[in-house]
């Protein structure tokens, strides 16, 4: 059944791609939007967009590695305007570009700690609101690379794995509560960090059109919002296969670093 239309809303990651897509989305007269990023300039060209769309944008340009300024600027913007909707979308990739490659400790801390603690780091402050009021939404934007672990992205596949276990683990807890949690698995969609990416991105959608599925699964409170359809099926399959001919099915397409000579 859908819920009624969000009005107070964060999301992290705003300055760019699908953050930038989502808050446009939901930008509209009466909606005020929180858009959170690192790029000050890109984040008020965000917001200046969804101000032609009617929206009141407040915009902070925090690391979401930044526990502390973090909280600081959800408490204050939950004072002025109860956040009914927190999108946890701020994410680091990083691939391998060789066999040679490797991602060494500094390198995975980057990615886990933007893409697990920065998601951490929004959410549990506004849950703690959330679960007073017995009402919210929030959505953790993970990735279908959380399904099954591949060679090309190890600390982010990582990352977003550890993104959707905490996701599933708390659901429950906060449905006693009052408190909708969805978690997105997207595949690729077509923006900077998918720009870069060295493998094959079958299927890519536009921002645009992630934002707009998004945007109607969480008004039908999805617990897992997985796109493309077939991409997710493909990924789902691939866990029940033996891990060894999983590896070399993903191998065979292009996500295993080649060797050169
Ligand atoms: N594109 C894909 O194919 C794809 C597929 C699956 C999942 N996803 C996920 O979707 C989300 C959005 O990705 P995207 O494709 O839109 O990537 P993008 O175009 O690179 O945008 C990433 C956004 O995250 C922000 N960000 C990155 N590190 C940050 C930090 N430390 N603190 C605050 N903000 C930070 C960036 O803003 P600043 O640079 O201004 O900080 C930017 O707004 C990510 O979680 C990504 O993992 C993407």
């Amino acid at each position: 059944m859908a819920s009624p239309a969000p009005q107070r809303i964060v999301v992290t990651g705003a300055s760019a791609g699908l953050g930038r897509a989502l808050a446009l989305a939901y930008a509209g007269p009466g909606v005020t939007l929180g858009l959170i990023g690192r790029d000050a300039e890109r984040l008020e060209a965000s917001a200046a967009a969804c101000r032609v769309r009617g929206a009141t944008t407040l915009t902070a340009a925090i690391d979401v590695r930044d526990a502390a300024a973090l909280r600081d600027w959800l408490m204050r913007f939950d004072d002025a305007a109860s956040i009914d909707l927190l999108i946890a979308n701020a994410g680091a990739a990083s691939t391998l570009t060789s066999a040679e490659d490797w991602e060494d400790l500094g390198r995975t801390a980057t990615v886990v700690d933007t893409n697990f603690y920065g998601a951490m780091h929004a959410v549990l402050p506004v849950l703690e609101r959330m679960r007073a009021r017995r009402c919210g939404q929030v959505a953790l934007v993970a990735s279908l690379a959380a399904l099954r672990g591949m060679a090309i992205s190890p600390a982010y596949c990582a990352s977003k794995a550890a993104l959707k276990a905490y996701g599933d683990s708390v659901r429950p807890l906060l449905a006693r509560d009052g408190v909708h949690l969805a978690i997105v698995l997207p595949g690729f969609v077509k923006t900077a960090m998918s720009d870069v990416f060295p493998g094959d991105k079958p299927f890519m959608w536009s921002a645009d059109k992630a934002a707009g599925h998004i945007r109607r699964k969480l008004a039908a409170r999805r617990a897992e919002i997985a796109f493309p359809g077939l991409l997710a099926l493909g990924m789902r399959l691939l866990t029940l296969l033996p891990a060894r001919l999983g590896d070399a099915i993903l191998g065979g397409l292009s996500y295993l670093p080649r060797r050169e000579r």
